[in-house]
């Protein structure tokens, strides 16, 4: 099926951009990248575009999506029987949203990852396979002809496979960005099952997904995208190094300066604590009472003694390695003895979860954990709370520091990737936060100490801190115009 020809002046008509992922919230959500996929496509929108998304059909999705109907039967492929491409809109923002309706592959409850027993889904690489092909194609409308993109934005490895299949693509024309939410998370496989892809053998070498003898599907965003972005200045400098590039950092240097990164924004309406929901009293910059009854309830909620010297440190956290969770633990008794009430909701790693456990049994009226994922709960805590705490070892972005600076909740954060880029250290005159470098209890305990002292002793600078975290322009306006900005100079780009 031919593309559809621009309108005259290209540059001036709206740029068409398709937006592919695995998670949007509040349709599916294991972190981040849901809140990014929902709300930057919906500023970009707000901004003129004409900005869709394509996701996979988990049930949740099939649920959520509103007025859906089918644009294409696609028949069988990638393992499955009958696969169809729907088109509907999101709950809420009304954005367009592609959802590909394969039964056999995404119909399954739960984790859009993982199996029940905390295993990779066995066909991990056909459902995602199934995703990237069907993204290049709908971008060179040939499945739905009243549609075509100029830009394919794939995020994370979930939806890479897009890009190689975008260069494949016979029509050409369309451009792809891939962007980095985790370079932990790379998409390995076995690679003997590359037949399964539906990618030409040639791709299957170093310089293409191959990588030390698997399979990585974040490679076909690396090394195919025509432009690749992370979700940070920072993270995009660190993930050339080993340290922080999990054995990817060659891959990122040879792309030298098509690598960049853009900083997150917030759902500026989902987390405003003037009009959420969630809160037993709502306030703001100017009003800042209702955060006071907040904390009241939240120490009434978590069984926490009412103690306006102790200072509340929430963590909101997938429960993982690269949260630093550790250290907390290890920090416990010395960040008890110095006055904190610690208030932790997370979920993920079996072992930290249990330790966490552990150590609200250990300490009740001091610590409280519970172990599960709650939106509202979230902003409880995040309102509640006088201080949030992310000691991340590595943070491509990070929101929940963002979250907290919106609620004037101050955030102790280690200083890495985007919570270097957004926290600034109460000693500096910028500062709205407390910053620590070296990933050790010690460090985390003596931040948390200076926020704790502060806010004790000097209630006047703990307010202006306070004022200015909610001050800062967090949404996610300027990121939207960035990427739109990369969109435009890639569409204008000739071939070749
Ligand atoms: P990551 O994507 O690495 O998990 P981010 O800070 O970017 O980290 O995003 C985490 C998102 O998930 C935030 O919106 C946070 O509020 C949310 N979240 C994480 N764990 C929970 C939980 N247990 N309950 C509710 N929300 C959670
Ligand atoms: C990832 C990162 C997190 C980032 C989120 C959204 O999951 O771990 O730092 O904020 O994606 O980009």
């Amino acid at each position: 099926m031919a593309r559809p020809a621009g309108s005259p002046g290209g540059g001036s008509r709206p740029l068409r951009a398709l937006h592919v992922a695995a998670e949007v919230f509040p349709l599916v959500k294991t972190g981040g990248l849901a809140d990014v996929v929902a709300a930057l496509p919906a500023a970009q929108a707000r901004q003129g575009a004409d900005v869709r998304l394509l996701l996979p059909g988990y049930p949740s999705v099939l649920e959520g999506v509103r007025d859906a109907r089918s644009v294409i039967d696609i028949g069988s492929c990638f393992g499955a029987l009958r696969v169809r491409l729907l088109r509907g809109r999101m709950p809420g923002t009304d954005l367009p949203a592609y959802v590909v309706d394969a039964p056999y592959l995404y119909r399954r409850a739960g984790n859009p990852y993982l199996a029940p027993n905390g295993e990779e889904w066995p066909d991990n690489l056909q459902r995602f396979a199934l995703l990237g092909w069907v993204a290049a194609h709908l971008a060179a409308a040939d499945a739905d002809p009243r549609w075509h993109a100029d830009i394919v934005h794939a995020h994370d490895w979930h939806a890479a496979l897009a890009c190689a299949h975008v260069a494949d693509h016979p029509a050409g024309g369309v451009r792809s960005i891939f962007t980095i939410h985790n370079m932990a998370f790379q998409g390995l496989f076995p690679l003997h099952d590359w037949p399964l892809l539906g990618l030409a053998s040639r791709h299957m070498s170093p310089a293409g997904l191959e990588f030390h003898g698997q399979l990585c599907l974040m490679k076909a965003g690396l090394q195919y995208a025509d432009r690749v972005t992370t979700v940070s200045p920072t993270y995009a400098r660190e993930i050339a190094t080993p340290e922080f590039g999990f054995g990817l950092e060659g891959a990122v240097r040879a792309r030298g300066d098509d690598v960049t990164g853009i900083l997150n924004g917030i759902d500026a309406e989902v987390w405003n604590p003037a009009t959420d929901a969630a809160l037993p009293s709502r306030y703001d910059a100017a009003r800042m009472g209702g955060k006071r009854a907040c904390r009241l309830a939240l120490q009434r909620e978590l069984g926490f003694e009412h103690d306006d010297g102790a200072l509340v440190l929430a963590i909101v956290s997938r429960l993982s390695s690269q949260k630093g969770l550790d250290l907390v633990l290890q920090a416990l008794p010395r960040l008890l003895e110095g006055g904190v009430q610690l208030a932790v909701q997370g979920s993920g790693d079996p072992v930290l979860e249990a330790a966490l456990r552990a150590a609200a049994q250990a300490h009740p009226g001091r610590v409280h954990v519970h172990v599960g994922y709650d939106e509202d709960r979230a902003h409880r805590l995040l309102a509640g709370a006088d201080a949030i705490a992310v000691p991340s070892r590595f943070e491509p972005c990070g929101l929940t520091q963002m979250y907290g600076l919106r609620y004037g909740t101050l955030p102790v954060v280690r200083r890495v990737g985007g919570l270097a880029d957004t926290v600034q250290d109460a000693a500096l005159p910028e500062g709205n936060g407390f910053v620590f470098d070296a990933a050790t209890p010690q460090a985390l305990c003596e931040a948390v100490e200076r926020a704790r002292a502060l806010r004790a002793t000097d209630p006047p600078s703990w307010a202006v801190l306070q004022q200015r975290a909610m001050a800062a322009d967090l949404d996610w306006t300027g990121a939207a115009s960035r990427y739109l900005e990369l969109y435009r100079t890639l569409r204008e780009r000739p071939p070749g």
